[in-house]
């Protein structure tokens, strides 16, 4: 095992934390002036020594801060950093009057951990090994079950991920813990595994806004190979605040499917829930790092930063979705999301009642209940 100087075992922590606390425009992007600060804040935290690393980023309106310490999972001196930073940079947002300052910073003081608060954040604790690469995906414009078809099919689908064809070990397959995202009372959680429960599974993440992804574990050796956001900022608020805009962190190579692997999924664009109002489905697409919103309030985009990370240093970023192959697949995203929106409001392109982000048309549908009348039957 890696040791830190001194000769203590290193285990390393991936946080990412992320939020939407302003935007220039409407909900396009946060300002170089945010980001700035959010950089400066990294560096002093780094400084300090509270941090090993940390790399700022957007997507969308969203600043994600992706750091690495060895606090573990779930430390609140890394969740109030990740709070008093989204702070600091609402501050600079009012100060410049920018559109939803503020608006993921849900609570008015911190208490313990970003969750249930407004922010979103995933994490993970490992031993590094010899080589540690990994990807950071950061969505805007969409709620956590947009993971559940990829990364489901990055892990278990072989049309995907080849080594469980051609790496003996990965045969043993997946666990995953999925999260019912609509329980607020406490997180319900269930555990399955592939090859075994792969209906069971299916059964559960076809309906992606209500369960959700929220880890994966390789089988043959234990190890924690992905983590997903999982809050519903709709559940906290109790009423649409803006989407959740989800993060995940996968570890990719040797026991975990490799990064091409991993990226392979996003190739389908694949329809999502998010699009403008939180509430039209369109087609996401594979963006890079520091992409802003533009058509109809999106398209829902997800960018994926490659890395590794070394005695809890990170290297430069590979910024994966930025090379020519994805041309076509933005090109094909746009053409499916045109596509649904010459369909307007009607059947699939809005979402369904119960997942309206705007009370507009249930006001409406209540107002012309009254009116309604029943036919006497002849
Ligand atoms: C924001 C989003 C947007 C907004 C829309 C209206 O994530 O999806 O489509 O919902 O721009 O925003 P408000 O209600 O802030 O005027
Ligand atoms: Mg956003
Ligand atoms: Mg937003």
């Amino acid at each position: 095992m890696l040791k830190f100087k001194g000769g203590k075992d290193m285990k390393t922590t991936l946080s990412v934390i992320k939020a939407d606390t302003g935007s220039v425009g409407g909900h396009n992007r946060p300002s170089e002036a945010m980001l700035d600060k959010a950089r400066e804040v990294a560096a002093k935290a780094v400084k300090k020594g509270l941090l090993k690393d940390a790399r700022v980023s957007f997507t969308g309106d969203d600043i994600a801060f992706l750091m690495s310490h060895t606090r573990g999972v779930d430390n609140s001196d890394i969740h109030k950093f990740a709070w008093d930073a989204f702070v600091e940079t609402t501050k600079i947002a009012k100060k410049q009057g920018l559109y939803g300052a503020g608006q993921d910073l849900l609570k008015d003081a911190f208490s313990g951990n970003v969750r249930g608060m407004g922010p979103g954040s995933c994490e993970i604790e490992f031993e590094e090994r010899a080589a540690e690469p990994f990807i950071l995906f950061a969505a805007d414009k969409c709620g956590p079950g947009m993971f559940n078809q990829p990364i489901f099919e990055a892990f278990a689908d072989p049309y995907h991920n080849a080594g469980l064809l051609l790496a003996p070990d990965m045969k043993a397959g997946f666990t995953y813990n999925i999260m019912d995202v609509n329980y607020t009372e406490a997180d319900r959680v269930i555990t399955l595994r592939v090859p075994e429960d792969m209906y069971e599974i299916n059964a559960l993440l076809r309906d992606p806004n209500h369960y959700v992804i929220e880890s994966v574990i390789e089988n043959a050796s234990g190890l924690k190979g992905a983590v997903v956001s999982t809050s519903r900022l709709h559940n906290i608020a109790g009423k649409y605040v803006g989407k959740d805009d989800p993060v995940a962190i996968v570890r990719t190579q040797k026991q975990f499917p490799s990064t091409g692997e991993i990226l392979s999924p996003w190739a389908k664009a694949y329809y999502v829930l998010g699009d403008n109002r939180g509430s039209h489905h369109v087609a996401v697409m594979p963006v890079k790092q520091n992409t802003i919103i533009s058509y109809f309030d999106g398209p829902t985009i997800v960018s994926a930063a490659g890395y590794c990370v070394h005695e809890g240093k990170f290297t430069e970023l590979v910024d994966l979705f930025d090379q020519p192959f994805w041309d076509m697949v933005r090109e094909k995203a746009s053409l499916k999301t045109y596509e649904m929106r010459q369909q307007g409001f009607y059947g699939p392109a809005m979402a369904g009642m119960d997942e309206l982000e705007y009370t507009g048309v249930v006001q409406i549908l209540k107002g012309l209940d009254k009116k309604f009348t029943i036919r006497k039957s002849k």
